[in-house]
């Protein structure tokens, strides 16, 4: 036997032996969505920096829990970014180029990753204090593939002209747990 190389060319065409699943093989079953606003990773089909191809311990074949999931890409205190190899490192060993993060930002988080956005003091984790049940986290605001709204954000959320004109927060989004008499 010989050793599979892992770059081969012959006739011109280069075939590179994949370390892990092609971009698309996950689009081949599930459809791309066609909405406007769509999460880089999953955009570039990088289905595997989020799920397992095979089972896990976390619903939705997920590699970590979610609230993990995303403060591992979007906490400065969890991500490990080479800028000389140009990649980042996300706590579930997942590696991948500043290409594939492209637009990507860091939170500006709370020492223990619990608060500040997407308002000063704002919680993301814990207890839904203001709905007095259930728990608050990424998910209670934000979609993890694709979204019609700008950032990701849950399609029950909807602005006035007016509210749009002045760049405020969607309004509908905040009175889903807060009362708008009281705030
Ligand atoms: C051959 C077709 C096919 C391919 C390729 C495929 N899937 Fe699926 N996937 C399915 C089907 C069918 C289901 C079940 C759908 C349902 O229950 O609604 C599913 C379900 C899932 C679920 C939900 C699992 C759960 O626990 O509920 C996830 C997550 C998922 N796929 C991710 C992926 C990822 C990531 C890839 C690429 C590595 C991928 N799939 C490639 C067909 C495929
Ligand atoms: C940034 C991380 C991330 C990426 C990238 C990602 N997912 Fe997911 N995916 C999630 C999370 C988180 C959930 C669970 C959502 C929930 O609990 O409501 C999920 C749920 C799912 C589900 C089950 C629920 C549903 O929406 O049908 C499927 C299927 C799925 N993902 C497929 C994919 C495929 C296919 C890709 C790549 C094209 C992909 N995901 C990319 C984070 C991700
Ligand atoms: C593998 C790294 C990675 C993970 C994990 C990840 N993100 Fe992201 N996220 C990105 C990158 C890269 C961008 C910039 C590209 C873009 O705008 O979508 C981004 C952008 C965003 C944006 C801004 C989108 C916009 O329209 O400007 C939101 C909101 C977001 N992520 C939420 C989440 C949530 C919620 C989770 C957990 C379910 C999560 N991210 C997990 C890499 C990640
Ligand atoms: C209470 C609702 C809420 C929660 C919880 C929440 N977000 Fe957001 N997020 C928003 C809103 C609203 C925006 C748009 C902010 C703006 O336009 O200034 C946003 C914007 C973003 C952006 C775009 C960059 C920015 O700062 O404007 C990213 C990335 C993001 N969120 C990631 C996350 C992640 C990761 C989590 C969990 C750790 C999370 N969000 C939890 C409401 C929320
Ligand atoms: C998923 C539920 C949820 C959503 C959606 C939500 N909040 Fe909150 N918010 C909370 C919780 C829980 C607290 C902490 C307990 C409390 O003060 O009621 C809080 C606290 C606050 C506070 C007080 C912060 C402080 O420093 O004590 C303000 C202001 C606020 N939210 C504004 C907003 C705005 C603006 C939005 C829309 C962008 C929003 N919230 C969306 C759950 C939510």
């Amino acid at each position: 036997m010989h050793d599979v190389p892992d770059v081969t060319s012959a006739k011109g065409v280069t075939l590179i032996t994949l370390m892990s699943p092609a971009n698309d093989l996950c689009f081949t079953c599930h459809d791309k969505s066609s909405d406007k606003v769509l999460h880089g990773p999953y955009a570039e089909g990088l289905c595997i920096a989020c799920h397992s191809p095979h089972t896990s311990n976390y619903p939705n074949q997920l590699l970590t829990d979610s609230q993990d999931l995303c403060l591992g890409c979007h906490a400065r205190a969890r991500l490990k970014v080479n800028r000389w190899k140009q990649t980042v490192k996300t706590p579930w060993d997942v590696t991948l180029t500043f290409a594939q993060m492209q637009g990507w930002q860091f939170l500006n988080l709370n020492k223990t990753l619990t608060a500040n956005h997407p308002i000063q003091g704002h919680p993301i984790t814990g207890p839904n204090t203001a709905l007095g049940k259930g728990e608050i986290t990424c998910l209670s605001c934000h979609e993890p593939h694709h979204s019609k709204k700008p950032n990701l954000l849950l399609p029950n959320v909807r602005n006035t002209p007016q509210e749009r004109a002045l760049g405020l927060y969607p309004t509908a989004l905040c009175e889903t747990c807060h009362n708008p008499e009281k705030m």
